[in-house]
């Protein structure tokens, strides 16, 4: 086994990357307590509009008057995923890739001017396997039946906690066998939800990667207003693939908005990520900070990377603390730190110029490496 390993690391270090990838289906059985929200989504572009006004305002009180109690939901599900592996065979340790609002799994390994953005290029290069799945309620994984009371943060956990067990117990089909370390990366959505996996269930992944992210509460009424969310009926790319309940960008404006950091991107770049973009379910954005509103319990190493001109995170300045709880800190990305208090390090990264969507941007070749020289200071 041991020579195995140093044979394909040798093997990782040397190839002209070149990876192996299938899709597969994942079933799973979950359940969590939900919050039951008193909305009834219509479709309609007022009223989406109306909601995200009513939610963003100071002193706003709307959101309270339609957070009702707790429900346990319980569903049987698919979750759409890719598996990735170095040509050689599979690396020492998995890396599972949650995507954020926005987009599905091939935010990771995005086919865009032959494949220039892909970070699953870069990680299956540095011998790593890869992991990557559609949130659930998104794309190709099972949409579910209610946009608002079931396809909620707390559900979606689940079922990265169920995949994850499957992992680890090596019974995921689609999956060789067992992996010596798990890594949780994700992507802003995807890392709210990682955060909360790792923090719930501290045992299931040896590393945590939260990019596009922050603990930073202030923005996201930018993010909410400045997409130009609009019912998926609206938009023409998503018209009859959804349900009433669920909302994505309007055009390209709400994308880059969004996404986008003046002067990193390529316009076709711009334009390919809006005709490919998917929606968010209600449910979700009626409670973005989800499990991130206490402290982690995860004792693993964390780093966070998040671009200088991200919009929710960051409102387009990571450094300037002025709006923040605790404007001591260096940046936004800190305030995390004491929130990490049991894990073996934390690492907080600031990508010069990138906007929101770190893997989209010109600056991409400085996130990756910021990824995967963590991965490396930590040996994992
Ligand atoms: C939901 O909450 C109840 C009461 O706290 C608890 O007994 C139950 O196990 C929870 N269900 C899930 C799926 O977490
Ligand atoms: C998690 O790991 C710790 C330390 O290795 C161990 O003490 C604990 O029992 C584990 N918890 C679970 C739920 O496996
Ligand atoms: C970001 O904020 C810092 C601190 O307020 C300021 O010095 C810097 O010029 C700002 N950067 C940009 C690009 O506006
Ligand atoms: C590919 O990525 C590099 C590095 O960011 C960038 O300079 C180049 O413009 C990209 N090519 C295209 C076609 O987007």
């Amino acid at each position: 086994m041991v020579k195995l390993n140093l044979a394909l690391a040798a093997l990782a270090g040397t190839a002209v990357t070149a990876k192996k990838c299938h899709d597969f289906k994942i079933p799973v059985s979950i359940s969590a307590n939900n919050t039951e929200f008193s909305l009834k989504p219509v479709d309609s572009e007022v009223f989406v509009t109306n909601l995200f006004l009513r939610m963003t305002a100071p002193g706003s009180t709307y959101s309270k008057s339609i957070t009702g109690g707790m429900k346990e939901v319980h569903g049987d599900y698919e979750l759409a995923a890719t598996y990735c592996q170095p040509d050689g065979g599979p690396g020492k340790t998995l890396q599972i890739l949650t995507h954020g609002v926005g987009f599905d799994r091939t935010y990771w390994d995005y086919p865009f001017a032959n494949y220039n953005y892909s970070y699953v290029n870069e990680a299956v290069h540095a011998g790593y396997s890869t992991l990557s799945w559609d949130r659930l309620g998104i794309a190709e994984s099972s949409h579910g039946k209610d946009p608002v009371n079931e396809i909620q943060v707390t559900l979606e956990i689940q079922a990265l906690r169920a995949m994850t067990e499957m992992v680890k117990d090596g019974s995921l089909c689609g999956v060789p066998g067992k992996f010596n370390k798990l890594v949780h990366v994700g992507h802003s959505f995807g890392s709210i939800m990682s955060y909360g996996l790792t923090s719930m269930y501290p045992n299931l992944s040896d590393a945590v990667i939260l990019t596009g992210f922050s603990q930073a509460p202030n923005y996201m009424p930018l993010f909410a207003l400045g997409g130009n969310f609009a019912p998926v009926s609206s938009v023409d790319t998503l018209k009859g693939k959804y349900a009433t309940g669920y909302i994505a960008p309007f055009s390209s404006i709400g994308v880059h908005t969004q996404f986008f950091g003046p002067g990193d991107f390529s316009e076709e770049m711009l334009d390919d990520a809006t005709k490919h973009g998917q929606p968010a379910a209600l449910g979700e954005l009626l409670n973005t900070a989800g499990p991130t509103g206490k402290p982690s319990n995860f004792k693993g190493d964390v780093l966070i990377i998040t671009g200088d001109a991200d919009l929710p995170f960051c409102g387009g300045n990571c450094t300037d603390t002025s709006m923040l709880k605790d404007m001591s800190v260096a940046n936004a990305l800190e305030l995390s730190r004491p929130n990490f208090k049991e894990a073996k390090s934390f690492t907080a990264t600031i990508v010069p110029g990138a906007g929101h969507g770190l893997n989209f941007g010109y600056s991409h070749p400085v996130t990756y490496k910021g990824m995967l020289d963590f991965l490396k200071g930590a040996s994992i």
